[in-house]
């Protein structure tokens, strides 16, 4: 883009290349430096600029050139290295007549209608999308003239639409003083808009383009969807409409970058030999970004092959339609179903609040719910991902079973499901994977009294292997937690709220265990690895919360799970909600996370107690180490 400063430096070696022509007076020189004072449109890097030609002037080194087109050729490379501006070119043109193409506005209106109807396409594709194409966009007096025809046939059209595509892949010429009222058509009345700043340098005139308050027809308003294709073709005011739509945030655009022309570029006779300079006599600056779309063109949100636009801006639309219910769907489902009900309305507002105008996508669409979730809720189990490979619907808690009350079976369920060693050095080992549901580990309760707490009623020590452990209900958690404590105290261990059923249980000491407990002063230590999850990790956060237990092993998987996941309406898009919280001894609420076990290593087995010791190397033979 033009902007930097004239570099005196190339202009020098310019003049030297100048005089070195012999067909070329340094009073061209002169005249070529007067035409780019008066019409440059970046007056600002043309200062020093006199002083450095008179400069070379008086100077003397020549180089010789005295091919004209050759000339013309370097003079180019010359301004444009100077200036900075690649729409500054020098040419030798002797034969050159400038061709004036009519005014629009002075044609028959015959000819105008007819001009119109060429350059104008307008469709309605399926789900009462509108497809508008403008080759040509015209300007304030062309538009005056046929203002009834262009509203009945086109605009009022268009604004029956649902949505639409805009489609300026083909405009390659057109008039700026059109630009508001294309702009205005697409905003609503009030505000007004300034929409650009245009600079004229050889009238030294700036003007700002502004929407309008009122314009024939109805309005497309700016809530409906508009999405602006544009091509490398794509030239000057349909640069100009499509740059504005796009920093106002009123339309996405798909294809390629434009092509980057100007204003208004004018060709003048340097004095009155056959040599011509061709400048940008006018620059644009759009109010929000300070730049324009000239030389570098406008880029498109979604950079695609012109050929493909029409069927990528429906896939975009459909996209975008689904926006309004995705949303809708994951405040229903909030509402009614995330266990922090406080934090529901702030959630709810703050969604309502969001702008989605940059979603061009599904995966946009996921991510940016998500973020907007977690910025809000500070809460890592509140989730929405994008799943194409998931069920629809994930249950994540744990059903009861039906199980029949025949006691040999009852033994043989919880021979599966419960490991007991007694290992060396007398410590007890016990591993299971699940919590159960609290009533089948009630119908239970004889069959695990025998099968554990009777076989480790006289261990010293007492290793929990949670390592392959998942969750499960955390209610019954409550149960093994009555065995490792003193019976004769009552302790509170946690609380569960439920939002589903809308209850808040508390989780004490339970009396009248079946079998011995185990009590509070023999050691506890609780093997924990990167699967053990959920209720898993929930009971190793507590042991440690207690002081009743010391973590040995991996770092836990920070899955709390205790949430349903839902589809989004539509959608790929799943959000899981937690639906239960989980309120630890000292009335914290855990929202999971990684739980820092001791981990092996950190100390070495030697420095650690002796019951600590056995569990380590329990671990390290387990894993297939065999120490001496
Ligand atoms: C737009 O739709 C309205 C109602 O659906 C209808 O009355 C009107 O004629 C339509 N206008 C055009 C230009 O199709
Ligand atoms: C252009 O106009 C501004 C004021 O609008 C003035 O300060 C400046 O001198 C003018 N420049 C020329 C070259 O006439
Ligand atoms: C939940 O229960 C409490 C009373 O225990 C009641 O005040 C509240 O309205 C209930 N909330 C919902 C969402 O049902």
């Amino acid at each position: 883009m033009a902007g930097g400063r004239f570099s005196p430096a190339l202009l020098v070696l310019l003049c030297h290349v100048l005089f070195g022509s012999s067909s070329f007076q340094p009073a061209l020189v002169l005249d070529m430096a007067k035409i780019l004072l008066d019409n440059y449109c970046f007056p600002e890097n043309l200062v020093g600029m006199q002083e450095a030609i008179q400069q070379a002037i008086n100077s003397g080194e020549i180089l010789k050139i005295s091919d004209r087109k050759t000339l013309a050729s370097v003079l180019t490379v010359g301004v444009q290295g100077a200036l900075n501006d690649p729409r500054l070119t020098v040419s030798f043109e002797p034969n050159f007549v400038p061709v004036m193409p009519p005014a629009l506005p002075s044609l028959p209106t015959e000819q105008l209608i007819r001009l119109v109807r060429n350059s104008v396409k307008l469709e309605v594709l399926e789900n009462n999308v509108g497809y508008l194409r403008i080759d040509q966009i015209i300007g304030e007096e062309t538009a005056a003239k046929l203002g009834p025809l262009l509203r009945d046939n086109v605009w009022n059209k268009v604004a029956n639409t649902s949505s639409l595509i805009f489609d300026l892949r083909y405009s390659t010429a057109g008039e700026l003083s059109g630009v508001p009222f294309i702009i205005s058509y697409f905003s609503d009345p009030e505000p007004l808009i300034h929409i650009d700043t245009v600079f004229d340098r050889p009238s030294n005139t700036t003007k700002e383009l502004w929407t309008m308050s009122s314009i024939m027809g109805e309005r497309y308003g700016k809530r409906k969807d508009l999405i602006v294709l544009t091509s490398k073709r794509t030239m000057g005011a349909a640069e100009a409409v499509a740059y504005t739509l796009k920093h106002l945030k009123r339309a996405n655009i798909v294809g390629e970058r434009s092509a980057g022309g100007s204003v208004k570029v004018e060709k003048i006779r340097i004095g009155d030999s056959g040599f011509y300079i061709t400048i940008p006599v006018a620059r644009s600056v759009n109010p929000i970004t300070g730049q324009s779309w000239e030389v570098s063109g406008v880029s498109p949100s979604v950079n695609i092959n012109a050929k493909e636009a029409v069927a990528n801006a429906q896939n975009l639309l459909a996209v975008r339609s689904a926006i309004p219910r995705a949303i809708q769907s994951v405040s229903d489902i909030i509402r009614q179903y995330y266990s922090f009900t406080d934090r529901v309305p702030a959630f709810l507002q703050h969604l309502e609040s969001t702008d989605f105008f940059s979603v061009i996508s599904e995966e946009d669409l996921a991510n940016k719910l998500n973020n907007e979730l977690q910025s809000v809720s500070e809460d890592p189990r509140l989730m929405i991902k994008l799943t194409q490979d998931h069920p629809v619907i994930i249950e994540e808690d744990f059903e009861p079973e039906n199980i029949p009350g025949d006691p040999a079976f009852l033994r043989n369920l919880v021979d599966t499901v419960f490991k007991v060693r007694i290992l060396t050095g007398n410590t007890g080992y016990l591993r299971f994977d699940k919590f159960g549901d609290v009533s089948v580990m009630a119908k239970l309760g004889e069959q695990i009294a025998q099968k554990i707490w009777e076989a480790l009623k006289d261990t010293e020590n007492l290793i929990i292997d949670l390592r392959y452990n998942t969750g499960g209900s955390s209610a019954s958690m409550g149960i093994l937690l009555s065995f490792l404590q003193d019976p004769s105290q009552q302790f509170h261990f946690f609380t569960i709220y439920d939002r589903i059923q809308n209850t808040t249980t508390e989780f004490n000491t339970l009396s009248g265990l079946l079998g011995p407990p185990y009590g509070s002063k023999r050691g506890v230590y609780i093997l924990t690895s990167h699967y053990t999850a959920s209720a898993g990790e929930e009971f190793a956060y507590l042991m440690q919360s207690l002081h009743r237990g010391t973590l040995i092993g991996e770092i836990t998987s920070g899955t709390l799970m205790h949430s349903k996941s839902f589809q989004v309406e539509d959608t790929d898009i799943v959000i899981t909600v937690p639906f239960i919280n989980f309120i630890d001894n000292n009335g914290e609420c855990w929202l999971g996370g990684v739980l820092g076990s001791y981990m092996l290593g950190e100390k070495t087995i030697e420095q650690g107690s002796e019951s600590e010791r056995r569990a380590s190397l329990f671990i390290l033979t387990d894993l297939g180490y065999h120490l001496c």
